[in-house]
This record gives C-alpha cells, sequence and structure tokens, in this order.
C-alpha cells in the first residue's frame, strides 16, 4: 500500500456515495467515485462516466490501494427477478466484465452485488441499522473471514398481500405499500446528505463499506 499518498479507495457506480462515506468512516484518506449519471450529492471528488472504461485502465487502477464497484443489480434483484420480472431484459449486467477487470487489475478491493460470490454478507441490524438491506461483497484479490451474520429483531415493517406488518425495519425501495418516507430511509441508513429517494433507494449503508475496509486495512 502506498502510504505516501494516504488511503486511496476508487468507488466505482457510486450512485450519491452510500459506500464511499463508509470508507472515508473506515479511515481512507482520499476517496474518488465514478457514476455514469451526474451525481451532484456525491460527498467526495466525483468523474461522470463509464466504469467499465475506467476499468480498463490498469496504470491508473494501480494508483489506488482499493477498488470497489456497486455495478446496478436490476438485472438480477429479488424485484426483478419476482414482481417486474418482465422488465429483466431492459438491464445490463455489468458485473462480469467489472468482476475480470478487477481481478486483472491485481489492485484489491469488492464487488457488491447479486450475482457477488458472498465472501461477507451483510445486513443492518450487524450495525443497528433500521433496515434489514442484505448485501454480498466479493473481496477481489484478498480474503478475511466472513462476519457472522445475526437474528433479525421482527420484520420489515410494511403491507404484505394486504396485510400490514408492523415491525422494527423500513422498506427502503420502491414505493407504495407502507415503504419508507425519504426521512424514514435517511434515518434507518444513517445517510443524510440526499434527500433524493432514488439515491436512498439503492444505497449501500455506510456502516458496510466501513466494515469491508476496515477488514481489509488490519488483514
Ligand atoms: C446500486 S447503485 C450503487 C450504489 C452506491 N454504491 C451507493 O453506495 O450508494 C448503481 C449505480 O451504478 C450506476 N451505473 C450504472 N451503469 C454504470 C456504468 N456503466 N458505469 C458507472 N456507473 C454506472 C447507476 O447510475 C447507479 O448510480
Amino acid at each position: 500500500m502506498r502510504r505516501d499518498m494516504g488511503i486511496r479507495v476508487l468507488d466505482l457506480c457510486c450512485c450519491s456515495g452510500g459506500a464511499g462515506v463508509g470508507f472515508r468512516d473506515a479511515g481512507a484518506d482520499y476517496v474518488e467515485g465514478w457514476d455514469i449519471v451526474d451525481r451532484p450529492r456525491y460527498p467526495f471528488a466525483f468523474r461522470q462516466g463509464d466504469a467499465l472504461e475506467v476499468l480498463r485502465d490498469v496504470a491508473y487502477l494501480r494508483t489506488f490501494d482499493f477498488i470497489h464497484a456497486s455495478p446496478p443489480c436490476q438485472a438480477k434483484c429479488t424485484l426483478t427477478k419476482g414482481t417486474n420480472a418482465k422488465l429483466a431484459g431492459r438491464y445490463v449486467d455489468l458485473y462480469p466484465e467489472v468482476r475480470d477487470l478487477m481481478y486483472a487489475s491485481g489492485v484489491p478491493g469488492s464487488i457488491e452485488n447479486p450475482s457477488s460470490r458472498p465472501d461477507m454478507v451483510l445486513c443492518g441490524e450487524m450495525f443497528g441499522l433500521g433496515v434489514i438491506r442484505h448485501r454480498k461483497f466479493e473481496l477481489v484479490n484478498w480474503s478475511a473471514p466472513a462476519p457472522e451474520h445475526v437474528k433479525h429483531r421482527g420484520p420489515v415493517r410494511g403491507w404484505r398481500h394486504g396485510v400490514w406488518r408492523d415491525g422494527p425495519y423500513v422498506a427502503a425501495y420502491g414505493n407504495g405499500g407502507g415503504k419508507g418516507t425519504v426521512v424514514e430511509m435517511q434515518d434507518a441508513m444513517d445517510i443524510r446528505w440526499t434527500d433524493v429517494r432514488e439515491e436512498l433507494t439503492e444505497a449501500i449503508p455506510p456502516a458496510y463499506t466501513e466494515c469491508v475496509l476496515r477488514q481489509f486495512l488490519n488483514a
């Protein structure tokens, strides 16, 4: 690791920076986010562009200590497989190419995607958050023991098949059916710097990537 420049993290498919804030909280000195869409709320250095183009520039990748990518999950996520199955063909699955390019770079990192190898499976209850939001992290070019999953305290609150279920967790996805409000999602994930619903529904809670980078730095 190049300690002379501090810890540098590249955050690909960064959206408004849930993952990025977690890297900063774990001790990263420089976090640089890339997204295909302009994300003016991203709280660190932001570049608009295609993650695959960035991943093809190996010399650039090697200026970073850690690379993270959250390629969009719509191609494989539970909602697309179930309720919105007819939409699945519209989404491109970036995961295979992102994975191949990240391994080939030799730089350590993580990929968060439904197709990721589940080296670390994190959920909000592990960090005392108000969401369940299971997310799989594949550790690229390094390894660490998987943290223990913890028992949930109850259901996610909202309507399911016409029945209201109360519970300690906010439904931080979609619309209607008792899904969380913007403020509830902000509180539940500890994300205060964006109030854009789409960004909140896509966000990785910062506690997750803080955990991943801390494990890497300890390893
Ligand atoms: C699941 S969200 C990422 C969540 C984010 N890591 C966070 O912590 O909040 C996926 C993001 O990938 C972006 N995206 C989609 N295709 C992309 C591409 N080819 N290159 C870069 N970003 C892309 C989307 O605009 C979206 O913001």
